[in-house]
């Protein structure tokens, strides 16, 4: 395959727009949002036509053992590749851009380089690979970023395709007949790259093009079990409960006021609660909760942590409920390699953006690659800060300049400009 992308000419800023137009069709939603759950048939048909756009601008379509969807682009047999994505599964009626901007960046900045490649204009030392990561955002299967974190080791494979759904369905069972799981490793990364949006103000607030991302926020995620026992909810007399949606709901509550006490630099929530039997005259037996944390520092994150332990014993003694936990995800305030914020800062200038460092607040597939790779991670403004919302917004000059950014990026990963820096 290698050079096959000789006569093809690279995309221009009018193909992307439409390109991302098209791509917002899969599972839109009445209010201008997507509804693409990993593994649900818009994200399949979505899928199929991302190979079909690969396959056009000369890149080859392969399929990993947890189905991450990769275009290649070959110049240099037997050497890694520059890995650059994100991935385009969505949350429930979610935003447009989430995700399938940084695909999509990926894609055409890797045309790009390769048709600079082909033509002769710049050399690459190293390969090419655009990902399309399976199950980023974990709402179907959790948890999150689980094509990266099988890639990576984060995760084993047959713990990840052994996950279930709410209705016993597993990720292999469901991915399977689609035809995307593949039964290799992928390709073996040098460098990687991924551009997304936001999901903050902090860009928008101080006018800023491009966020050089310099560290990830810290994350905690808990699958909580509150047992008690089933009761008739207008006759059994308040002494005598055990109420397991009590004891969830003060849970809530505290997750919130944790929060409260350490004013921006902890995030909580608890996103998901499953309640059983869930009946109109019955006092719950059982809830299921996923109760989310997200600091900026790993020493808060640590007392917020054994707040909560403490909370926990509280309330079974309140609610007269026994609580089951499991950390079911975490990762470090872990900084993005210096050398790679560099490259990409200097890109940034040369492109003549505005930009400036940032943390992630949110997780993304580069939160598991910079710990295997060195890996450069961009944003661009939200409008307001909206996210997992169907507001979601980011003008077109700033995803434009974004992808500029993102496609410079590629360019000196690729040609090596990395190599021998240290961190
Ligand atoms: C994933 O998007 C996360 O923030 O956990
Ligand atoms: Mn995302
Ligand atoms: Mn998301």
């Amino acid at each position: 395959m290698t050079g096959t992308r000789t006569m093809i000419p690279a995309p221009s800023v009018a193909d992307f727009l439409r390109d991302f137009e098209t791509m917002s069709a899969f599972g839109a939603t009445p209010a201008g949002g997507v509804e693409r759950q990993a593994a649900s048939s818009a994200d399949i048909e979505q899928r199929r036509w991302f190979a079909g756009l690969l396959e056009a601008n000369g890149f080859r379509v392969e399929y990993d053992r947890i189905g991450n969807q990769f275009g290649l682009f070959d110049v240099a047999p037997g050497e890694p590749y520059v890995v650059v994505g994100s991935h385009m599964d969505s949350q429930p009626t979610a935003g447009r851009f989430d995700g399938a901007y940084g695909v999509l960046s990926a894609a055409h900045a890797a045309f790009r380089v390769a048709a600079e490649h082909a033509s002769g204009t710049s050399t690459l030392r190293y390969n090419l690979a655009v990902v399309n990561w399976f199950n980023e955002e974990g709402s179907r299967f959790a948890p999150s970023m689980m094509g990266s974190s099988v890639y990576t080791g984060v995760m084993p494979l047959e713990k990840a395709l052994a996950i279930q759904d709410h209705t016993g369905v597993t990720v292999e069972e469901a991915m399977r007949p689609t035809g995307f799981l593949g039964d290799g490793d992928g390709p073996t990364a040098a460098y990687s790259a991924e551009i997304h949006i936001e999901q903050g103000r902090i860009l928008e607030n101080s006018q800023i093009t491009i966020g050089l991302v310099t560290a990830s926020w810290a994350a905690s995620k808990y699958r909580v079990v509150v047992r008690g026992e089933q009761a008739h909810s207008g006759a059994t007399v308040m002494e005598d409960r055990h109420d397991a949606l009590y004891g969830a709901s003060l849970l809530v509550v505290f997750a919130r006021e944790l929060a409260d006490r350490f004013p921006g630099v902890l995030h909580t929530a608890v996103g998901q609660l499953d309640v059983y039997p869930n009946s109109p005259v019955v006092v719950a037996s059982e809830t299921t909760l996923l109760l989310d944390l997200r600091c900026a520092d790993e020493i808060v994150l640590a007392e917020a942590n054994a707040l909560l332990d403490a909370r926990f014993s509280e309330i079974e003694s309140i609610a007269r409920v026994t609580i089951e936990r499991a950390l079911s995800h975490n990762w470090g305030v872990n900084p993005y390699q210096t050398a790679g914020v560099e490259l990409a800062r200097s890109s940034a200038e040369a492109a003549g953006y505005s930009h400036a460092e940032i943390m992630t607040v949110a997780g993304h597939d580069s939160i598991n690659m910079k710990e295997v790779v060195p890996t450069v991670m961009l944003f661009v403004p939200s409008v307001e800060g909206i996210s997992h919302n169907e507001g979601e917004y980011t003008r077109d000059e700033d995803l434009i300049a974004g992808a500029a950014v993102l496609t410079d990026v590629v360019r000196r990963l690729g040609a090596g400009e990395l190599d021998g820096e240290n961190g």
